[in-house]
């Protein structure tokens, strides 16, 4: 359809008054968006190694399997990052954070997941999808037992339509097999299904899934004059007619409604062939609608809502809402980085996805948390460094104000990295905050050749064809080298290359900039300073760097050379510090004992270091002033120590205990600084504009710690069973003080709905667990005394036969010889040989009262039909699987009498006598701690479904206690499946 006819048939249609109630008040849609995320079972370790099988559909083993009895794996709720769960081990690998995860680590690279679901008689006809939105990292998928998908790759998003393989009106079941055993990064990357899970529900004729994209466009790029809204639609049809139907757009206004209280409202009518997608689109010009329309900022980021509805017959089919923005991204040669047509700094942050506490596998409320944390120092974009980001990123950086840098993970242009470029691209591009695409970082061995140029340009001609909107560039760790990548790519990118002393900062910049001025430029990553929370002096052997700002490595500048450089050029658009959080991994400088990096401005749990105030100081319009270090130095009492002062104040003066020590000028972009002769008691600044006194500051010297302190960050949270309250801890002293130096191990214990998720400290040589798993006992009952007997097995595996009888005589059969350690038994079958092996176990009403009751076999040589009690209770194709059952439901107290039919093929074979039936207790807490440091710690408490009252309640030996409560409301929660 071209535009012409387009506008004649907008033109057409009337524009109706419309509220966002005024749709959800019409026929619902059939489309149900379903958090799979509650409700999985966990169990560690490869011990089905063999569990996928290609020959013969729905024959892998294990827990693959249906019918696999997973009663004895840990209960757990998505996300979930097992990685954080293991202790730091000193042979594991520095720069993933001393995890016993990944290559050499084979006892905790393979983890499985397993989840039922019910689907109801209604669903039939529906198409049934599976979306996982991140796993780390290879990821087998069964669903019932069909081997549905087989996902490389640890940040890439993934789905599957399972219509075909799932019951309607019955229980269904996942089973994923999650393989972490090979590193994707060189920094922490966690294990396991560490982002939501989906179950998506939609008619036969529906938007197929990422099938919408919405944007502004306008002439030169500017948002004035000329203006449209593209509004593109992916429609599918898994009818085996074709379909005549219509789709309706409706658009709203931050808020709601549009300025005026008017929705636009637009229909189109088609026809879609049978068993197919059709593309299609649309074009509103929004300027005659919509003359106020409120652009996205990062300080004002007003969203605007596009309601795509699907009819066939009158009747909705499908309905979807995506959030957008109305805004223009571009960069400039001259200017640098244009936001909305108007230079904008970009004062950013790389950002890897991990925290305190919780590793990888973050709630959404801590993406909000993270994402206003950088907004506090006055960062206003965001890397996502070097992988693509969850989509709840994206979604608190839409709300929050955030502009983002969505990068790939790796630089290619064959089919598969395409694919995944073009999911991420799809994926993101509705996004208001997606500013820029960043096609790889750093990629030494391939980026100066013509081939790694070609690459990328492949990859940015990708970006153009699916997202006309939005620059492209390339993290580039080189100086002035115009070879390869950086010859093609749309915008330059710069990672360091700033110049480590007076005479070198800008050098390489500058000298670029002068040969190629046509190319716009961006500091893609900068600064890598290093600092440690609350430290004054490098100690390489606890692992700690001074949070003076003077620590970099040779690659790396402080925060004050970078920005220096930086600030004095507009046309470089800013640049993203390395980094806005620490993270896990690249312990720079040091190794072992130090397991996480020093390179955020923040550290793991969000705990500002005194760069935060640099950073403030000169990326922020507040007045402000802070003093470093802290002032309790008992023992230094009369020696010089260096206090600075970070402040974006005019003048600033200092004194100790009342008497001034001189009052400074402040150079823009830099700090002051006096040496001081150590007293105790207070030392404060004074801050003067225009010689007007706008900011005090003190620091004191305190006793010491006596009372321990909690505060929420929120106090009223979301009785959704996935919000969370961030829990400061700390330490003050009898005057009430917080104490900087306190480093009192704190107990914590909860009451109420809700649990702790996980602990921090932001210690970077700490090996305090972050989280403390509960552990459910197993209690083992061997079965001994296995008779057996060849026996001709029904052709029809699986039929009863009456040696599996109860009441069968089994008394003159042979017996198998007890396994003893490290053989297999006694493997009586010769080639093509069957027969039934059969045992009792004595059990009582306690043992039955366990949580679970499952059998395990140590082995079925080749194949195995397991009877219990006359029930058929599972069966084994697999000679080298364990294959385990549940079987409580057949088990009465008193004798059980188990029968197996054995069928061999070739070599030995016959039934492992190393069986047990095993007894699975109630998870037992684990009681919670940390210790401060240099005064913090961090709680993360999360809600359960219940409404009330969270009592967080610390204690620690010779302080007073503390209690924070944290209340649960009402919530709808996000629809989700049971
Ligand atoms: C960069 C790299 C980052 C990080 C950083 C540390 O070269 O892109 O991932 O390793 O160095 O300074």
């Amino acid at each position: 359809m071209n535009s012409a006819s387009l506008l004649r048939r907008l033109a057409a249609i009337a524009v109706a008054v419309l509220t966002s109630t005024a749709i959800a008040a019409e026929d619902a849609s059939p489309r149900e968006h379903l958090s799979l995320d509650a409700n999985w079972k966990f169990h560690l370790g490869d011990d089905w190694p063999n569990a996928l099988r290609l020959d013969k559909a729905g024959s892998s083993g294990g827990p693959a399997a249906e019918k696999f009895s997973d009663q004895a794996w840990r209960s757990i709720n998505l996300p979930h990052d097992w990685a954080i769960e293991l202790p730091f081990d000193r042979a594991s690998d520095t720069s993933h954070g001393y995890k016993p995860v990944g290559p050499g680590f084979t006892k905790n690279n393979v983890g499985w997941y397993r989840r039922t679901f019910e689907l109801s008689p209604e669903d039939s006809g529906k198409r049934i999808w599976l979306t996982f939105d991140g796993v780390f990292r290879d990821t087998t998928v069964w669903v019932n037992g069909w081997l549905v998908k087989r996902h490389e790759g640890g940040y890439y998003p993934f789905r599957e339509d399972i219509t075909d393989v799932v019951k309607f009106g019955g229980k269904n079941v996942i089973a994923v097999k999650v393989d972490a055993s090979k590193f994707e990064g060189w920094f922490y990357e966690g294990a396991g299904i560490y982002r939501h899970v989906w179950l998506d529900k939609t008619a036969p004729v529906a938007i197929a899934p990422e099938g919408v994209f919405v944007y502004s466009q306008f002439s030169n790029n500017v948002p004035q004059d000329l203006n449209e809204l593209h509004l593109q639609t992916r429609l599918r049809n898994d009818l085996t007619n074709a379909v005549f139907l219509s789709v309706r757009y409706d658009v709203f206004g931050p808020g709601g409604a549009l300025p005026d209280n008017k929705g636009w409202s637009d229909k189109q009518k088609l026809t879609i062939p049978a068993s197919s997608e059709l593309d299609i689109s649309h074009v509103l010009p929004m300027m005659k609608q919509l003359r106020s329309f409120e652009l996205w900022t990062p300080e004002s980021p007003k969203l605007y809502k596009l309601i795509t509805t699907v009819e066939v017959d009158g009747k909705v089919v499908d309905r979807k809402e995506i959030e957008f923005g109305i805004r223009t991204f571009a960069f400039d040669k001259d200017k640098g980085f244009l936001l909305n047509g108007q230079p904008y700094e970009l004062k950013g942050t790389c950002n890897h996805q991990d925290m305190a506490g919780v590793g990888a596998a973050l709630p959404d409320a801590l993406q909000y948390f993270r994402v206003a944390k950088l907004k506090e120092f006055g960062c206003n974009a965001y890397r996502t460094s070097h992988n693509p980001p969850t989509p709840e990123l994206l979604d608190a950086c839409d709300h929050l104000g955030m502009i983002v840098m969505d990068e790939s993970r790796l630089l290619g242009s064959d089919e598969e990295n395409l694919r995944k470029w073009k999911d991420q691209i799809l994926r993101d591009r509705n996004h208001a905050s997606v500013g820029i695409w960043s096609v790889a970082n750093e990629e030494f061995s391939v980026q100066s050749s013509p081939q790694g140029g070609n690459v990328a340009k492949t990859m940015q001609d990708f970006v153009k064809a699916l997202d006309p909107t939005r620059p492209v560039t390339y993290a580039a760790p080189q100086g002035d080298t115009f070879d390869g990548i950086n010859g093609v790519i749309e915008v330059r990118g710069w990672n360091y290359h700033v110049g480590k002393n007076a005479n070198q900062y800008g050098k390489d910049v500058d000298s670029y900039h002068a040969k190629h001025p046509d190319q716009p430029n961006v500091g893609t990553e900068q600064g890598s300073t290093v600092s440690t929370r609350g430290i004054y002096e490098n100690d390489k052997k606890r692992g700690y760097v001074s949070a003076y700002d003077d620590n970099a490595p040779s690659w790396a500048n402080t925060a004050e050379e970078w920005y220096g450089v930086f600030a004095a050029r507009p046309w470089l658009s800013g640049g993203f510090v390395w980094t806005g959080f620490d993270y896990r991994g690249e312990p720079t400088p040091y190794s072992w004992p130090c397991i996480n990096s020093h390179f955020g401005i923040l550290d793991t749990c969000g705990f500002p270091k005194d760069n935060f105030y640099y950073y403030q100081s000169w990326w922020t319009t507040n007045i402000v002033l802070h003093l470093l270090p802290h002032w309790n130095w008992p023992g230094k009492e009369g020696q010089e120590i260096r206090v600075d002062a970070l402040s974006n104040c005019e003048e600033v003066e200092l004194f100790l205990n009342g008497t001034s020590l001189g009052r400074q000028t402040m150079k823009r972009n830099s700090k002051l600084t006096w040496q001081v002769k150590y007293a105790p008691g207070i030392l404060s600044a004074q801050g003067y504009n225009g010689g007007k006194l706008v900011a005090s500051q003190k620091v004191e010297t305190t006793g010491d710690a006596v009372v321990v302190q909690l505060k929420p960050n929120r106090s009223i949270i979301n009785a959704d069973g996935e919000d969370v309250s961030v829990v400061t801890v700390s330490a003050t002293d009898v005057k009430g003080r917080a104490v900087p130096v306190a480093q009192n191990l704190i107990h914590f214990e909860l009451s109420g709905p809700g649990k702790i998720l996980g602990v921090g400290n932001g210690d970077p040589s700490s090996h305090e667990p972050d989280t403390f798993v509960p552990q459910a006992p197993v209690r083992s009952i061997p079965v001994n005394d296995w008779r057996w007997h060849l026996a001709e097995l029904p052709t029809k595996h699986g039929d009863r036969i009456h040696e599996y009888a109860t009441n069968f005589d089994d008394s003159s059969w042979n017996m198998i010889k007890p396994k003893t350690d490290g053989d297999t038994g006694d493997m009586v079958l010769k080639d093509w040989q069957s027969a039934v092996f059969r045992a009792h176990v004595q059990l009582t009403e306690a043992d039955l009262a366990s949580l679970g009751v499952q059998i395990r076999f140590g082995g079925i040589d080749d194949e195995g039909w397991i009877f219990v009690n006359d029930q058929r209770v599972g069966e084994s194709h697999d000679w080298q699987d364990q294959p385990c059952f549940d079987i409580r439901k057949v088990l009465h107290p008193g004798d059980n009498i188990i029968a197996v039919g054995v069928r061999n093929n070739d070599g030995a074979g016959g039934l492992n006598p190393d069986v047990n039936v095993e007894l699975v207790g109630q998870p037992v807490e684990s009681p919670w701690s940390r210790s401060l440091f240099n005064g913090l710690a961090q709680v993360i408490v999360q809600s359960t479904k219940d409404v009330g009252e969270i009592k967080l309640t610390a204690k620690s030996d010779g302080l007073t206690s503390a209690t924070a409560k944290i209340q649960t409301v009402v919530s709808p929660g996000r629809p989700s499946v049971p």
